[in-house]
């Protein structure tokens, strides 16, 4: 089992704190809902964890180690997937910069190969998205922090973008903390929802 541990962790924009002394503990086989008002901090958190974020106070480990470069086997996954893709790359490339899924793989997420001639401004919101999560999936990854990934689909594709995302995450041992403002949702997917309020002072 693999275990992603946050401890005492603190962090503020200057002067502006934003989390104090927060604990958080999940594994991979679970799929965990963060709930946070607008503006809480959520965001903040998640580029804690993936490390996009490295000047805090305390730790975040995964099996009691820090990240100390190599592959970071904390994965974000954003919600506005076009701001994290080059423009300039076709989606083949996009996707192979990380890895290549097999046809079960693909064919969960729906992923058409006529899609990866294309670049990212020729494929709508929810297609990049699904890029986006199957890029995340590598097999190296063993969490999955999914960042308000579906607030700007419809209701139909944040269904199935869901489904596809927890199958594979699931066949693959790969936690997901969904972080959300989206109540419904979290019940809805999550196994347990936790509140960013209730894991910190
Ligand atoms: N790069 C930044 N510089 C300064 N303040 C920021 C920055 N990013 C976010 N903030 C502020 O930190 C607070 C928490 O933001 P965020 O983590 O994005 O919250 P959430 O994701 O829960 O909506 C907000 O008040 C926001 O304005
Ligand atoms: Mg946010």
């Amino acid at each position: 089992m693999d275990v992603m541990k946050a401890e005492k962790v603190s962090f503020g924009y200057g002067s502006h704190k934003i989390l104090q002394n927060l604990n958080f503990e999940m594994n991979n086989n679970q799929v965990i809902g963060l709930f946070g008002d607008s503006g809480s901090g959520k965001s903040t958190l998640c580029k804690i964890l993936t490390g996009f974020i490295t000047d805090y106070e305390g730790e975040v480990t995964v099996n009691g180690q820090k990240h100390n470069g190599g592959y970071n086997p904390i994965q974000l996954i954003y919600q506005h997937p076009e701001k994290v893709m080059n423009p300039r790359w076709k989606m083949k490339d996009v996707l192979e910069e990380s890895w290549m899924p097999d046809e079960k793989i693909l064919n969960e997420f729906g992923i058409k190969k006529e899609w990866f001639k294309r670049y990212p401004s020729e494929l709508s919101g929810g297609e990049l998205q699904r890029f986006s999560i199957l890029r995340a999936l590598n097999p190296k990854t063993k969490f999955i922090i999914a960042d308000e990934i579906s607030t700007m689909l419809d209701a139909v594709t944040q269904v199935q973008i869901w489904e596809s995302l927890l199958t594979v995450a699931r066949e693959n041992n790969v936690g997901v903390l969904l972080v959300s403002h989206d109540k419904r949702l979290i019940n809805r997917i999550s196994d347990e929802m936790v509140y960013l309020s209730d894991i910190t002072d």
